[in-house]
């Protein structure tokens, strides 16, 4: 029988599949249409310290084959996120989830961190130093080693749980990132997030995003996902979640090939919500298809 079960850092996943941060909120809305402990675990909507509006409307374009969004973080700050979000997540989802924190200075991270900590059920911290929607923090930290490295380190300091840092593909060199990021002591990485995009409404002659751009996501990108997790898993010896398009079992697949250790499904869940399930139920027949026993077997092949 197939064998679909991955380990994060001594945390074993039933299978890989897991909805990526911003395109399952806290797991309710889905509940309502599956049993969402089919999947290898979740990444919670991005969480800051304060509670954020997000960004001005209309803030999603939708694209040849992906999408781009420009939410800007909206969420209802971490104290929100420990009393009331966890606690009703813990009703409906019962396997450690992965706890996706953003900030605007070091000092942002580290409060977020310490939040969580705290929370049992959190298995993985996941940094974003990559959100494209917000200006001085987000992205910013995420674009030199230098500073992802000291939000690494800073995080680090702040938690005993392992640290993923989520890195951007809006550099020109995304291995030196992930490297400098495993030195300051980071136990994994997640790649990648969205790739800056823009698009114009040639009736108005204006951007279709109110913030001008946004990180377009979706089945387009999927290649230079493909491509950048095996140019960071080839550099770095600390496991890569690997996302960016991924929207059917072959992609799991692909991208598991490519060096990532689990995976996560974006865009696909705002087409279709039942993606991840389709997905986590087709995997054991194309694995018999494809002659793969274990699918820890086949990560970094490529
Ligand atoms: C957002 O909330 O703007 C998206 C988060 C991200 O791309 O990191």
């Amino acid at each position: 029988m197939a064998d679909l079960r991955v380990t994060l850092s001594g945390i074993t996943l039933d299978n890989p599949v897991i909805p990526a941060s911003g395109t399952f909120g806290y797991g309710k809305e889905f509940a309502e249409i599956y049993d969402i402990n089919i999947l290898g675990s979740i990444s919670f909507k991005g969480t800051t310290k304060d509670p954020r509006l997000g960004n001005p409307l209309p803030r999603i374009a939708e694209c040849t084959a992906g999408l781009i969004n420009s939410v800007g973080l909206q969420n209802p700050g971490v104290e929100k996120v420990c009393e009331e979000e966890l606690p009703e997540l813990r009703r409906i989802f019962k396997k450690p989830l992965i706890a996706n924190i953003s900030g605007f200075s070091p000092e942002e991270y580290e409060y977020c961190a310490r939040a969580m900590d705290k929370e049992e059920q959190v298995g993985i911290i996941e940094v974003n130093v990559s959100c494209p929607n917000v200006h001085n923090g987000g992205m910013a930290y995420g674009v030199l080693p230098e500073s992802a490295a000291e939000i690494t380190r800073v995080v680090k300091a702040a938690t005993k749980k392992p640290v993923y840092i989520k890195l951007s593909p809006n550099v020109t060199d995304i291995v030196s990132i992930a490297c400098a990021c495993e030195e300051a002591g980071a136990d994994g990485l997640s790649l990648i997030n969205t790739m800056l995009g823009m698009r114009i409404d040639i009736r108005t002659r204006k951007p279709v995003i109110a913030n001008r751009m946004g990180g377009f996501s979706g089945p387009a990108i999927f290649p230079v996902a493909v491509r950048m997790v095996n140019q960071v898993y080839h550099a770095v010896k600390i496991p890569v979640i690997g996302m960016g398009g991924v929207s059917k079992a072959e992609d799991v697949i692909e991208m598991m090939m490519a060096g990532a250790s689990a995976v996560q499904v974006g865009a696909a869940n705002l087409v279709n919500p039942y993606a991840c399930r389709e997905i986590i139920e087709e995997l054991p027949a194309l694995m018999d298809r494809l002659g793969i026993e274990r699918l820890s077997d086949i990560v970094g092949i490529v």
